[in-house]
């Protein structure tokens, strides 16, 4: 028989107490994190309130009497998303990328603003702010059931804009709950008249809710289903409706998927199941429709890449990403399609896929550029040769 010594007792028991503080403190560490990524979101969100009303209105925006706070906002947001990269949670890939997006938005904004070409830098601004929202749908509040905030927002409420407006600001800054109500209060009092534009983007606000943040079929499914029951709205909102309903009825692309207990062998095999190599992404055949599979699969995606930042499937997750983000995309909101792309090519130069991501990355440039000009800008140019030479590519297959 083992003949334990009472100091061998005594060192394990030790050597358990050594194990035991350093856990804690280990996870004592993530909760200052945490909490400090939020701080931080406070003050990003606490100018976002301030500039609520130049962000709803145009008119506003553009005033001379307006421009030295505006700029000093914008500037000092600018900051703040530069220097938010020292937060580890910020370091998950998927976030670095809307981290380094947002900060290159906000100075292009800024440059076009002190330009005076304010319409402009207010569309960028617009357009920048939905970058918020795209980390969010996939940072850890969120992903580990979503989180209530710690500070709250208050002063939206007091802001003298639409139910609209107000909602769009609750979304960006993460009260999701309240903006929902509101995009509610908004469609419930619009007309078969009124202008298609806002009423589909609040729609579609909701279904990224439902999708990316409740992830649940189902309640997206009751939520919409509550919407054609009314007939409130005109036909061709109702027709997009249906279409999302139809796919809504049916079985989410992975049910109960798990992340972090994903492996890689069945990522592989999912990926091929649902992407072909089509160049206009994945076909779903359920509805013509693909806006609800194409949130769903992102998500999916995302999840699983930040969860195994490590994996083989990096460079492929990044095209596939970027496809859908475009599609997705295309018109409301702002695309992180390229940045994507430039992910993809950067950090996996290696892989045979980050041709292909050069290859789109090309595609979007021509069309940009090359539609009302014969030749790329020189820094364009620049741009591209840099990509040229990381990737190695010969001058037969630079295209
Ligand atoms: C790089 C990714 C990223 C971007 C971009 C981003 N956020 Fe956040 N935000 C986070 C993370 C991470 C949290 C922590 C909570 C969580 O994990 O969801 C958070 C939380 C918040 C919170 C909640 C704070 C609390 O009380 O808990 C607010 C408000 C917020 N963000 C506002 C904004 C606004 C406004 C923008 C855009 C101007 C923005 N964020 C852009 C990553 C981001």
């Amino acid at each position: 028989m083992l003949k334990i010594q009472p100091s061998q007792i005594i060192l394990s028991l030790i050597l358990c107490l050594t194990l035991y503080s350093e856990l804690s403190i280990a996870a004592s560490n993530e909760m200052i994190v945490k909490k400090s990524v939020r701080k931080e979101m406070n003050t990003i969100s606490s100018h976002i309130r301030d500039m609520g009303l130049y962000i709803a209105s145009e008119g506003e925006f553009v005033k001379n009497a307006n421009k030295t706070i505006i700029q000093k906002h914008l500037q000092e947001l600018g900051l703040l998303f530069k220097n938010i990269k020292i937060h580890p949670v910020i370091e998950t890939q998927g976030l670095t990328i809307g981290q380094a997006a947002i900060a290159e938005q906000l100075d292009q904004t800024l440059v076009l603003f002190n330009k005076d070409q304010k319409p402009k830098a207010r569309a960028k601004l617009n357009a920048a702010l939905n970058l918020c929202v795209s980390c969010h749908t996939q940072s850890p509040g969120t992903i580990h059931s979503e989180q209530p905030k710690f500070f709250q927002d208050k002063d939206i409420s007091k802001l003298k804009i639409s139910d609209f407006e107000r909602a769009e600001l609750y979304f960006i800054t993460r009260d999701f709950e309240s903006a929902i109500k509101l995009y509610d209060k908004f469609l419930n009092a619009s007309k078969k008249s009124d202008d298609d534009e806002f009423i589909l983007k609040a729609l579609e606000r909701q279904l990224i809710y439902y999708l990316k943040i409740k992830r649940s079929f189902p309640l997206a499914l009751d939520h919409f289903t509550g919407y054609l029951k009314d007939k409130r709205f005109n036909d061709i909102v109702n027709q997009e409706i249906s279409d999302w309903v139809k796919a809504l009825s049916g079985k989410s692309l992975w049910d109960h998927f798990d992340a972090a207990k994903t492996k890689e062998e069945e990522m592989d095999k999912f990926m091929k199941n649902f992407i072909t190599d089509d160049e206009e992404g994945p076909i779903f055949t359920v509805t013509n429709s693909t806006e609800v599979f194409d949130l769903n699969l992102s998500s999916i995606l995302m999840d699983y890449y930040n969860a195994h930042p490590d994996t083989k499937l990096g460079a492929k997750i990044l095209y596939w990403m970027a496809i859908i983000d475009k599609r997705v995309n295309d018109d409301l909101f702002f695309s992180l399609g390229d940045y994507y792309l430039l992910a993809c090519m950067e950090k996996y130069n290696k892989d045979p896929v980050a041709k292909e991501c050069y290859e789109a990355y090309m595609d979007e440039l021509e069309i940009n550029y090359l539609t009302t000009e014969k030749e790329f800008p020189s820094e364009i140019k620049a741009k591209i040769l840099k990509l040229q030479q990381l990737l190695n590519l010969t001058e037969a297959k630079k295209k």
